[in-house]
């Protein structure tokens, strides 16, 4: 399995959905190929916010390795499913697609929580820690979700 999670900037929700998810992976022996970008290059080459580093730390996870990148059109081919962690980021994959059967990849995250609801993971950009605490917990139980379901 091969799974992209995608966010605006690539530093804030979907650093935190590829660590969490790799660590669930890793916990299991499965040995999924797991990767994170943003719609938008305006962090490209950064490590992830420090509250997504702290929040995951304290959860026993180190994000500090990852590099933001950007979304491109090559990540249609090369990843099984597509999680866009918010409703506008499902509009700017769309927006980069070019046929149909690209867009049959791409799911809202939170449609494994919660399906049919068109639930977004708050962008937690202007927001403090605790919101980063509560963006950790919603994409862990989604990551939990994929795992029941694929493994
Ligand atoms: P993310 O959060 O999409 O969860 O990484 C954001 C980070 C940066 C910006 C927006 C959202 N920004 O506008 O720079």
């Amino acid at each position: 399995m091969k799974i992209l999670f995608v966010c605006i900037g690539n530093i804030c929700r979907s650093p935190i959905a590829e660590g969490v998810m790799q660590d669930l992976c890793k916990a299991q022996n499965l040995y999924w190929a797991i990767d994170s970008a943003g719609t938008h290059h305006y962090h490209i080459g950064e490590a992830p916010h420090t509250d997504s580093q702290k929040v995951c730390k304290k959860n026993g996870i180190d994000i500090s390795k990852q590099k933001a990148r950007q979304f491109t059109k090559i990540d249609f081919d090369k990843f099984d499913i597509i999680y866009a962690l918010a409703t506008d980021v499902y509009k700017n994959i769309e927006a980069i697609s070019v046929n149909k059967a690209q867009m049959k990849k791409v799911k809202l995250l939170l449609d494994e929580l919660y399906p049919n609801q068109n639930k977004s993971v708050k962008d937690p950009w202007y927001g403090n820690y605790s919101d980063y605490e509560d963006v950790f917990e919603e994409i862990n139980l989604a990551c939990q979700a994929i795992l029941k379901k694929h493994a």
